[in-house]
């Protein structure tokens, strides 16, 4: 008897007793998949674009964009600004980046040549503290990065409106919070420019992708052509990026654009059709195990947790815990106690990203202190948020810390 074929929702099934992620897939994923197979177009095709028409219907946007991952979606992106013909990114100009967000938020700025001016996130949101924004500001400034981190919507209309006042760029990386709002309006409809990661332990998973959207159509046809080589072949026959000639011999390999290769597999645009179909269902069962997990941790001195402002709703990608900075925990009797629990845990978005090696990389400087993305970097971590119900994961999660998080041993942290 042949054996029975494993499903990659199996094969994924997390092993630990509480993992970081597990797969969010059923057999439509499955089906899907063997469809695209069975078919034999298996490159980009039309799967992909019904997922970019779903997924800009969805978000109530103009034009979706998928590419290959969240990291290739800020990379052309960030490189569009810079192709659009009115008022393009130079190299030197400058960009307001939070201290704490993913590496590849950072990456393709520092590619293009901009200088990066950090601010400090506020401990109890994570993301960026807005009131240091106009501090930040310089006759240079072009850009502001916005990033609503591992769920929880950074204020997104403040970041807005100070973009409107003075005449930037908004470049939303809403990676981490597919399907969070902020008062009613959903993040990754705030920026010029949004990204999203659909990579395996986020809110949808594609396997590995990531989308574009944008409401600008000069952006989102440069954004194609960069996608695809910088070819024109992508392109309408109207668009204002260029001229179409009559030579189809030529036409067929015209490059326009120093791109990328970018592009999706037909395979992810297939299963990605489905996977947004779940989004909303998936974001209330996190919902609800947040619920959980703010009832039990939320009054806890010991334990700052991510809190969502006024009008936000969070997506809850996981869950942040840094610990009190005013009182003497330490963080190694946290991980210690949560290895022996068979509970997986992460450092929040990779930290302080000014404390990581590559920085020496960056044209940069930071505005002010930098005190709240340290203390995440030095007293926090996450564990995972999954779209089932994680009752007997977080009720142990919480009496693992209980117990290991003792005020006291050493004398107290100054901040
Ligand atoms: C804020 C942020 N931006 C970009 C990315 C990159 O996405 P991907 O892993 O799909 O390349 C991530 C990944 O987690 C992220 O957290």
């Amino acid at each position: 008897m042949p054996a029975r074929r494993r499903r990659p929702s199996e094969e994924t099934q997390t092993s630990m007793f509480y993992d970081l992620a597990s797969s969010s897939w059923g057999e439509e994923e499955i089906q899907a998949l063997h469809r695209v197979i069975d078919g034999g177009q298996l490159t980009i095709g039309p799967n992909v674009r019904q997922f970019e028409d779903d997924f800009a219907k969805k978000f109530g946007v103009r034009h979706a964009l998928m590419v290959s991952s969240g990291s290739a979606a800020n990379l052309v992106g960030v490189a569009a600004l810079f192709y659009k013909k009115d008022r393009p990114l130079r190299r030197g100009d400058e960009v307001i980046v939070p201290s704490i967000s993913w590496a590849t938020t950072y990456y393709p700025l520092q590619q293009y040549g901009l200088r990066l001016r950090f601010v400090d996130v506020e401990l109890e949101s994570l993301n960026i503290d807005v009131a240091q924004l106009e501090r930040a500001l310089t006759s240079r400034t072009r850009m502001v990065v916005a990033v609503s981190i591992l769920g929880n919507p950074a204020a997104l209309d403040v970041l807005r409106a100070f973009c409107d006042t003075h005449n930037l760029y908004l470049f939303e990386d809403n990676c981490e919070s597919m399907g969070a709002s902020l008062n009613g309006k959903l993040c990754g409809t705030f920026g010029d420019i949004t990204t999203f990661s659909t990579f395996f332990s986020h809110h949808i998973s594609t396997m590995e992708g990531g989308v574009l959207t944008t409401d600008d159509t000069e952006l989102y046809h440069v954004a194609r052509s960069l996608r695809s080589h910088g070819w024109t072949r992508d392109l309408p026959s109207d668009t204002t990026v260029y001229e179409k000639r009559s030579d189809d011999f030529f036409e067929a390999y015209r490059f326009i654009l120093p791109g990328y290769n970018a592009r999706p597999l037909e395979l992810s645009g297939a299963v990605g059709i489905e996977q947004l179909k779940k989004l909303d269902g998936m974001v209330k069962i996190r919902r609800r195990n947040a619920a959980l997990f703010q009832s039990l941790f939320g009054r806890d001195e010991r334990f700052v947790i991510q809190h969502e402002r006024p009008g936000a709703a969070s997506s809850w990608f996981s869950f942040t815990v840094v610990l009190n900075p005013a009182l003497d925990i330490d963080r190694r009797d946290v991980m210690g106690a949560l290895k022996d629990a068979d509970i997986g845990y992460r450092i929040i978005t990779g930290g302080c990203f000014l404390r990581h090696d590559v920085i020496k990389y960056f044209d940069h400087d930071t505005v002010g202190d930098i005190v709240n993305a340290n203390i995440a970097h030095d007293r926090g971590f996450f564990v995972g948020n999954h779209p089932r119900d994680l009752t007997p994961q977080i009720e142990r999660f919480y009496e693992v810390l209980d117990r290991a998080a003792v005020p006291g041993r050493r004398s107290p942290v100054s901040v």
